[in-house]
């Protein structure tokens, strides 16, 4: 299996080498309708010259209709699989950072464990707004760091589109919708992700906000405002302080100074923000990676975007030392120190094969687990006192320790 393959290559041994989390595979899922400032203008009072003015952007994507913040996401991880040449069977762990979920509960990452036939990982979401990416690879990493895990899927996925109020010209010029993923692996040759900052300030929550829906109290009436609300002005002036200081953050915990930086990825929320974060740092422009006049702000999907296209196009190369930075609703903000170490290594032909099957295998699975889960509930009815006794019984029985498991001295 490939698992057992990667952890002989990387000769860990149990609670012993140093670990470090490595980004070994990367993935992207753009949509294909392209969504112009021209059409906007149709939409709400606003012009193509203001928009790429204010915010740098020129078009956005819009998921299709049948599409999900699942079925992006699932695109996006399949192709991080891909690259890294590792199997659905091999991931301990996804994490999926999203402010678009489908559902509160169950977690867009279940979902999308389901949907890769993921059988080994647990999945949760983050919900940290558009900092979640950076959250969600903070805790990847750390869980394979301490040696919890050995492989760990990381996913920003959105579709914004859906809960963006298309009268409003302050927000629905901004956002937009596509995923991005990164495979995570552990290994004892040094660097990947060094530092992780995250911070958070609840008292400013009111200025970017998305009513989820909740009635208000158990017998109140849900909330009518449910799409996303700005107060654009004050986010402004928030993100172009903390980019900044996140940045410096990161830095200082791996004792390097903004020269020692070779990329910063910003999170793609506005041009004026990536370029006032610029002048903050000292640093000059062609450092940062900018791909918002072509997809907006994708939330959570921003960065792993970027860094994905950054990567393919050479602007980012092994040995470099990258920051990802960003900020979001919450208010949310943080920063990473990756120090890049893999290039891509396509994936053979035969295993890119199983690999497919394996995703066919997944959905028959699941609809198998459905139909039994059915049948269980239709022919079995309610379990007795007696079968639910007999079963703890048999639990219990089963977890007793045998000699051969006793602890050594
Ligand atoms: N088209 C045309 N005019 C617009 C407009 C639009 N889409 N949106 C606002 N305006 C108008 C305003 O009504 C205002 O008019 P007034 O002066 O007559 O009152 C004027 O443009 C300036 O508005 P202002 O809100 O000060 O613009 P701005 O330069 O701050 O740009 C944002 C607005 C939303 C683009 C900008 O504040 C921003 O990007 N903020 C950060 C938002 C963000 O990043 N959110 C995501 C966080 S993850």
């Amino acid at each position: 299996m490939a698992t057992t393959t990667r952890k002989k290559q990387i000769g860990l041994k149990p609670g012993g080498d140093r670990r470090y989390a490595h980004v070994v595979g990367w993935g992207v899922e753009i949509p294909e309708r392209v969504l112009t400032n021209h059409e906007i203008e149709m939409m709400v009072d606003t012009n193509d010259q203001w928009i790429r003015e204010r915010t740098g952007i020129a078009e956005r994507r819009i998921a299709d209709d049948r599409d999900t913040t699942v079925t992006l996401g699932v695109r996006a991880a399949r192709k991080a699989l891909s690259h890294a040449d590792l199997n659905p069977s091999d991931i301990d762990l996804i994490i999926v950072a999203t402010s678009s979920p489908a559902y509160l509960f169950p977690a867009t990452a279940c979902l999308i464990q389901d949907r890769l036939g993921a059988t080994d990982a647990g999945a949760f979401d983050v919900l940290a707004a558009c900092s979640g990416f950076i959250f969600a690879l903070g805790l990847a990493s750390a869980q394979i760091r301490a040696g919890m895990v050995n492989t760990a899927l990381v996913i920003g996925t959105e579709t914004l589109s859906r809960i963006v109020d298309w009268t409003d010209r302050g927000t629905c010029i901004l956002f937009a919708d596509g995923a991005g993923a990164f495979v995570l692996h552990a290994s004892e040759v040094p660097g990947g992700v060094q530092h992780v900052v995250m911070h958070s300030d609840g008292s400013g929550g009111e200025l970017l906000c998305a009513p989820s829906g909740v009635r208000p109290t158990w017998n109140g009436t849900p909330a009518p405002d449910v799409l996303t609300q700005m107060n654009g002005r004050e986010v402004f002036r928030f993100a172009t302080r903390v980019m900044v200081s996140a940045t410096e953050e990161v830095l200082d915990k791996a004792n390097l100074t903004t020269s020692d930086i070779d990329v910063v990825v910003p999170h793609q929320a506005n041009l004026r923000i990536i370029q006032a974060a610029a002048r903050g740092l000292d640093l000059p422009m062609d450092k940062f990676i900018v791909n918002i006049d072509r997809y907006g702000n994708t939330s959570t999907a921003s960065i792993p975007i970027a860094v994905a296209e950054a990567v393919e196009s050479g602007r980012i190369r092994p040995n470099d030392k990258i920051v990802l930075v960003g900020f979001g609703g919450g208010l949310t903000w943080g920063a990473a120190l990756i120090e890049w170490q893999v290039m891509a290594t396509p994936a053979s032909a035969a295993r890119e094969v199983v690999r497919e099957g394996w995703y066919i295998v997944a959905r028959i699975r699941s609809l198998m687990r459905r139909v039994f889960r059915f049948l269980e509930a239709v022919l079995g009815g309610s379990p007795t006192s007696e079968a639910l006794r007999a079963e703890e019984k048999a639990r219990r029985s089963s977890s007793k320790p045998s000699n051969n498991d006793k602890p050594e001295r």
